[in-house]
């Protein structure tokens, strides 16, 4: 059950995906305590990183207990990411180098980086290359393709330009969640090349996971764990425990039941304490309160009134406010 990339050993194939505004170090450390053998960081675009300001150092924050940890960045410049490589302190606190080239977002495609370099298969392999002189393992995250498939090409240039493994998230770059992850592109990526390959889109469950271990190498994580980071404990129990694990769904597939799947909301909102604990240990005054309330909202969940509980939390307006909450709500659910 372990996986290699390049050098670095890893304990598990489970995964936790970066995501921009969600997978900060506070984040990351619920979802490493719960057993992912993997994190990210957000999404950084590469020229932010080059000018170190406070917002995107932030952004990159870790700690000693934060590893492995991938940087994931993006960009469409060459000599942003040749200057990237030169400047050894942007990169060497990381286990590894990730190469975003799956954000669909109209802000990242207009400067021809994210999901538009999809277009660009060697201008991937370009990038690859001068991430490889760091020494570190690098990885690439991709979809399908832009508009139209082209993953099995695009897959052969990043192996060729000597990347460690890949993540395929089974989407073009213009569809949208509603539609199902094509996960049998996942194992005819697999079959295309050596080098390990992570399947990614539409994982929530245990059954899921093992779906996607038995075409690939590795498997990761993204909406699944937001507000509900020990679903990587209940993977595991899944995959190590097999059939014997129970669930509350018999089929737990896919987006409508992704709410609740044998989650314990009296462990999560626990959860939901120390998110806010952490993050109060590691950004203090400057913590992000949109941010705050976005992920902190969707562990507010799985109990007789947590919607009403929900819209409570998001009115908060200050760090005072939302530690009465959580006193208030300890109280009211005993
Ligand atoms: C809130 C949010 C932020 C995301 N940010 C990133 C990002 O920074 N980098 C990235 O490669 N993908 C990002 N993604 C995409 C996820 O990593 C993942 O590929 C996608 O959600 C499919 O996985 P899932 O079905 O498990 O959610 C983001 C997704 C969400 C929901």
């Amino acid at each position: 059950m372990n996986l290699k990339i390049g050098e670095l050993k890893l304990k598990n194939p489970l995964m936790l995906a970066p995501m921009v505004d969600v997978t900060d170090l506070p984040f990351r450390l619920l979802c490493r305590r719960a057993g992912a053998a993997m994190c990210y960081t957000e999404m950084v675009y590469v020229d932010a990183l080059l000018h170190e300001n406070a917002s995107t150092l932030r952004m990159v924050k870790t700690c000693a207990a934060d590893k492995p940890l991938g940087l994931q960045i993006t960009g469409n410049s060459i000599e942003e990411f040749e200057e990237f490589v030169s400047r050894r302190k942007l990169w060497e606190k990381f286990e590894l180098i990730d190469l975003n080239c799956g954000c669909p977002s109209t802000r990242i495609v207009g400067t021809k980086a994210g999901s538009y370099l999809l277009k660009e298969p060697e201008k991937i392999a370009m990038i690859i290359r001068i991430l490889k002189q760091t020494g570190k393992p690098v990885t690439a995250k991709i979809r399908l393709g832009y508009l139209k498939n082209n993953v099995l090409e695009i897959a052969r240039m990043i192996e060729g330009a000597g990347a460690d493994a890949l993540t395929v998230h089974a989407r073009l770059s213009n569809e949208p969640y509603a539609k199902k992850a094509d996960w049998d592109w996942i194992g005819r990526v697999k079959r295309e090349v050596g080098i390990p390959v992570i399947g990614n889109g539409d994982v929530f469950s245990g059954k899921d996971a093992e779906e996607i271990l038995n075409i690939c190498d590795g498997v990761m994580v993204a909406r699944g764990a937001i507000g509900d980071p020990l679903v990587f404990r209940r993977i595991l129990n899944y995959l190590t425990d097999g059939k014997k694990y129970v669930t509350n769904h018999p089929e737990p597939r896919g987006a409508s039941v992704r709410e609740n799947w044998g989650m314990d909301w009296k462990e999560n909102l626990k959860q939901f304490e120390e998110y806010l604990k952490l993050e109060k240990k590691y950004f203090g005054s400057n913590v992000d309160l949109g941010k705050i309330k976005y992920v902190g909202g969707k562990f507010l969940r799985g109990f007789t009134g947590a919607s009403k509980k929900r819209d409570g939390f998001m009115k908060l307006k200050n760090w005072g406010e939302i530690e009465k909450f959580v006193e208030d709500l300890r109280k009211s659910l005993g």
